[in-house]
This record gives structure tokens, sequence and C-alpha cells, in this order.
């Protein structure tokens, strides 16, 4: 069986949720996900709810993380949150240099590696976010942006970390608008990020490569049933317990198909 069987559906939240939603949210979370055990379920939280979500998911089969991290370990960094903090709370993933990371935080891809790096270090999966604006893609400069996303991480990381981290690929006019890539598109994408794991190195053909961007119930089988995409980041479709839990079943679908 290849390691690149079972799909991964990963929520990100971003600044959204309080208590209470959060709690009816997880707990379907906690009781849904037990159908599609062939698929790595996980939730990209607000730092605040981390206790949260550990209390409500330890046991169930969904995993839980933060949606950024700092570059630095510890220290005089007021307002950061280093990834040992995230771990301290059971954390097992952390998204990296997401798109809106990168335009409000000016967050260079350089310090986007750094970030997976200490990721790893701390025992956290980095999910390193790569995509182009629609001024980039309609200019042509796709694979040009995505890929030099990617080359700062397989510069500064040795290859036994390169084979522990998950990429997404989220094109930023696809983020929130409702327009998700086509399964084509997206597949295409896909395959040349593969492609470029490969250059670096056999050994890490195997990286997860998740699709993110308008990800619903009506597109993700479609999207996860492409040859190079293992999976999705949700964002608005993750705060809604009955439209992630069918993005999981449609990865369920795709997976047993396999
Ligand atoms: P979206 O967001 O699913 O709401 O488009 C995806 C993301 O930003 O990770």
């Amino acid at each position: 069986m290849s390691k690149r069987r079972a799909k991964w559906v990963v929520g990100n939240w971003k600044m959204n949720g309080r208590l209470a939603e959060n709690e009816a949210l997880l707990q379907a979370l906690a009781s849904g996900g037990e159908a599609y055990s062939d698929v790595h379920i996980g939730v990209c939280v607000p730092t605040p709810y981390l206790a949260q979500a550990e209390s409500l998911l330890k046991g169930a089969m969904v995993a839980w993380g933060v949606q950024d991290i700092s570059a630095h370990p510890q220290g005089a960094y007021t307002g950061e949150v280093s990834a040992e903090m995230a771990v301290d709370f059971g954390a097992t993933l952390a998204i990296v240099g997401h798109s809106e990371r990168r335009a409000y935080h000016a967050e260079s891809s350089e310090l986007v590696a750094v970030k997976a790096q200490r990721a790893l270090q701390a025992g956290l999966t980095p999910i390193v976010c790569v995509g182009e604006t629609l001024e980039e893609r309609e200019s042509g400069a796709t694979q040009d942006i995505v890929g030099a996303q990617l080359d700062a991480v397989l510069a500064r990381l040795a290859e036994h970390e390169l084979a522990r981290i998950i990429v997404a690929y989220e094109p930023v006019w696809a983020i929130g608008t409702g327009k998700s890539a086509t399964a084509a598109e997206a597949q295409e994408v896909h395959a040349f990020l593969r492609a470029r794991l490969v250059a670096k190195s056999a050994a890490i053909a195997d990286v997860p490569l998740l699709y993110g961007g308008s990800v619903k119930p009506e597109n993700a089988e479609a999207l996860f049933g492409q040859a190079d995409i293992d999976g999705g980041l949700i964002g608005g479709a993750s705060l809604k317990s009955l439209d992630f839990l069918a993005i999981c079943a449609a990865a369920q679908a795709v997976s047993s198909a396999r």
C-alpha cells in the first residue's frame, strides 16, 4: 500500500470561534470523525483554544494544532507563541506560511522555512503553505512563485526533516472566495510540486500535498481524486461540522477506492 493512500483533511479555523460554539463543533468532530478511519483528520484552532481542543479531542480520531508558531524557541518576543507551548497542549500540527501571514505580516519564504524547522524540532508536523496571487497566475508566474516558496524550505531543512513535512498548495485567489481551483488546475500545480520534491530527493516523494482554497463538500471528491492531491486544508467549511465531516467522507471514499 502506498504511504500516500490515506488522505488528510485539516481545518484552519483562522480567527474564528468562541468557547461555546467551539464546544459543539469539537464534540461533533470527535464523534463524527470515528467513521473515517482512512483519513487523517485535524483542526488548527486559535491558540487560546488549544486547551479546549485537547480536552474535547483527546482519545478521538482528530488531531489538533496551531495556525502559526514563533520562529524562536523562547524569549523576549512579546505576543508570540512557541512550538513547545503548543506541544504542551497536545498539538501535533502547525500551519506555517499561510498566505494571510505572508500578506499581512510580511512573512518571507526564508522565515517560513525557519518556522517549519522550529515546528519539527518541537515535534510538530508543519503544514507549509504555498500559493500564487491572481496577478501572478495571470502573468504565467504560478510555477516560479510556488517553486521559490517550496525551494526555501527544501534549502533549509535536512532530508530527514523534509520527510516529515506536509505541503499545502493554496492559490490566494481561491481562499475564502468561493472560487476553487478546478481539480485539473490544482493537479497541475501539485504535479509540479511533487516533481520538485522528487528532484531534491526520491526519499521525499511521498510528502503529503494538500489543496486549500474554497474546498467544499461539493468539490472535495473531485479534488481528492487527483493523483497528486493528498487531501485538503479547509478554511470556511471547517467551521461547520456537517460540511467538514462531509469533506472527510469524500476523502474516505477516495481513499477506499484506491
Ligand atoms: P477557505 O480557506 O477554505 O475558506 O478558502 C482555506 C485556507 O485559507 O486555508
